[in-house]
């Protein structure tokens, strides 16, 4: 048997592996989602997510210097309010725990880029991530609820914002606002591309947020469906997105990487509650070596197409081997 190429042949020691490796993942891929509760010396954890809290602001601040030290570049915060109501009206306070915590982040760890999620989910009684009207979602009466939301999040000093409510329209209304009032450097990471998924489960028990009555089907998107993501995302890139999200992450590669083979801006994935909880789980059981599924999965994320992820494993990928 005459063999002309053996691909064997760069497999065989580390470091050629290493010189002809073609993804690599670098602190600065990773996105640190968090969660601000009221209060002071909160520190309550998540169940279902291990190694995940809830934490008021003066802890939030403590473990944002930490993630500076690691060398991440980013968090991404969701609020939890001091009480909900029909409307989500906390959503937009100033005093609200996602506003005081970026006052508290712009001016402790500045270097550290802050973003913030919009949505109502966290906000409202009813927990759904818009504004009810007869018993449904309101798309365009949400509209205005999102903008203020995420105008209150500039104004306190968000370097970013990230709306995840899924509503039509909800880029180009959150773009005017922050125009007219000055945050026209402020971007937008549009979750453009959000299936309505069973994996975010563990995240409803972190954010509070499940929904009353009902789900999220009638806003976000169906499972089954491609090419409707390649239309959410070309309406977001209209309405002025500057960064678009797939989310969740590793069910959706396919999507990641047709996202990202169609449009120019940059691509970020979220590696949801439910995708970060079952390696929790399985390694806890004894089943998976976690810090090497980890590593492989969020490889996997960036091999499909996403230059930033975001993934509660930051941290943890940030300390062991990345560069
Ligand atoms: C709020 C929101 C959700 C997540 C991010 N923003 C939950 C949902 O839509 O039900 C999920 C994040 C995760 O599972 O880690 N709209």
């Amino acid at each position: 048997m005459e063999l002309v190429f053996r691909p064997r042949r760069l497999r065989r020691s580390e470091t050629l592996r290493k010189m002809v490796r073609e993804t690599h993942l670098r602190r600065e891929d990773f996105i640190y989602p968090m969660f601000v509760a009221p209060g002071q010396g909160v520190r309550q954890a998540v169940e279902a997510m291990p190694g995940v809290f809830r934490l008021s602001v003066d802890q939030l601040v403590k473990e944002a210097r930490e993630i500076r030290d690691l060398g991440l570049p980013a968090l991404l915060l969701f609020g939890l309010p001091q009480k909900k109501d029909e409307t989500g009206s906390e959503a937009a306070s100033p005093k609200g725990a996602v506003q005081q915590a970026v006052r508290r982040l712009k001016k402790e760890v500045p270097e550290l880029l802050v973003i913030t999620d919009v949505c109502m989910c966290a906000y409202t009684s009813h927990g759904h991530c818009g504004l009810i009207h007869q018993g449904e979602v309101d798309n365009d009466a949400s509209l205005e609820a999102l903008a203020q939301a995420a105008l209150s999040h500039a104004e306190a000093g968000a370097d970013m914002v990230a709306p995840s409510d899924m509503m039509d329209g909800r880029v180009g209304a959150i773009r005017e606002v922050l125009d007219e009032r000055g945050f026209e450097m402020v971007p937008i990471m549009s979750y453009a591309v959000k299936y309505a998924s069973a994996f975010y489960g563990p995240f409803r028990e972190a954010a509070e947020c499940a929904p009353s009555f009902g789900d999220r089907r009638a806003y976000q998107m169906d499972p089954a469906n491609a090419r409707e993501a390649m239309k959410e995302a070309a309406l977001d890139v209209e309405e002025g997105a500057d960064i678009l999200m797939v989310k969740p992450a590793l069910p959706y590669l396919d999507i990641i990487s047709q996202v990202a083979a169609e449009f120019d801006l940059p691509i970020a994935a979220y590696q949801v509650s439910g995708e970060y909880s079952m390696i929790k789980a399985a390694a806890q059981m004894g089943w998976l070596d976690e810090n090497a599924v980890m590593l492989e999965s969020l490889t996997a994320i960036k091999r499909a197409g996403a230059d930033l992820i975001l993934t509660y494993f930051a941290k943890q990928a940030a300390r062991i081997s990345t560069k």
